[in-house]
């Protein structure tokens, strides 16, 4: 089974996946890890993430054990991850490495941007998660004070309307639900209720596929 999950920054669909892997006993891939780990490859090398010819070479070189790292999850890898992903040349990189991963037992749940659209448009079920710009702003901040990084609500804001612009609006694989997505809004849902909402879609979904 594939579940593709897809939604805008701190929509909620980084939890929600992970617990949907465990409940199904299927892999996980956080996307989002792969354009971040790409442009934190640059920023540290103190290059320019809209550098393209480094954008390639970093996602070309990626290794699959920098994921867990937290100096991924800054607003400014956030952002510089944004510029990486609207190249053509390093999606399709990374186009690769993702149907890889989704391919074989015992099945996958991935996030990101373009998974019911692009890397899994066969998937079994597909979720577009979504929240409001400042109930998703508010978890960022929240996320980044416990990890004791020292950040401004409205940087954060400011962070994640800039990105999603950026990702709506670019010309290959922009941010949009597959017309085949269920919507899940959880701006007024905590992570136990989307992830219950979630299983109820699922499993009224691959119930009614029959031969699933
Ligand atoms: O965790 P958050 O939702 O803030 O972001 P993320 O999922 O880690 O993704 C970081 C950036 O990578 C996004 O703003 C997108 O520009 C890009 N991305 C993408 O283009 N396609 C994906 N499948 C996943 C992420």
């Amino acid at each position: 089974m594939i579940i593709a999950i897809d939604g805008p920054a701190a929509s909620g669909k980084g939890t929600l996946a992970r617990r949907l892997a465990n409940h199904y006993g299927l892999k996980h891939l956080d996307t989002g890890s792969l354009y971040r780990a790409a442009a934190l490859t640059i920023l540290n090398a103190g290059g320019d993430p809209a550098d393209e010819g480094l954008a390639i070479e970093a996602a070309e070189q990626l290794e699959f054990n920098r994921f867990d790292d937290d100096d991924l999850r800054t607003p400014g890898v956030g952002d510089a991850a944004s510029i990486v992903a609207a190249m053509p040349r390093v999606r399709e990189i990374m186009l690769r490495r993702q149907r890889a991963f989704a391919g074989g037992p015992p099945g996958a749940v991935l996030d990101g941007r373009d998974i019911g659209t692009i890397v899994c448009p066969d998937a079994d079920v597909k979720l577009f998660v979504t929240a409001s710009v400042d109930v998703r702003a508010r978890r960022r901040y929240d996320e980044a004070l416990e990890r004791g990084q020292a950040v401004q609500f409205e940087e954060v804001l400011d962070d994640l309307k800039r990105r999603d612009e950026r990702d709506t609006t670019r010309a290959v694989a922009p941010l949009r639900p597959a017309a085949d997505a269920h919507l899940l809004d959880t701006s007024e849902l905590d992570i136990e209720t989307a992830f219950q909402a979630a299983v109820k879609l699922i499993d009224g979904e691959t119930q009614t596929g029959c031969d699933r």
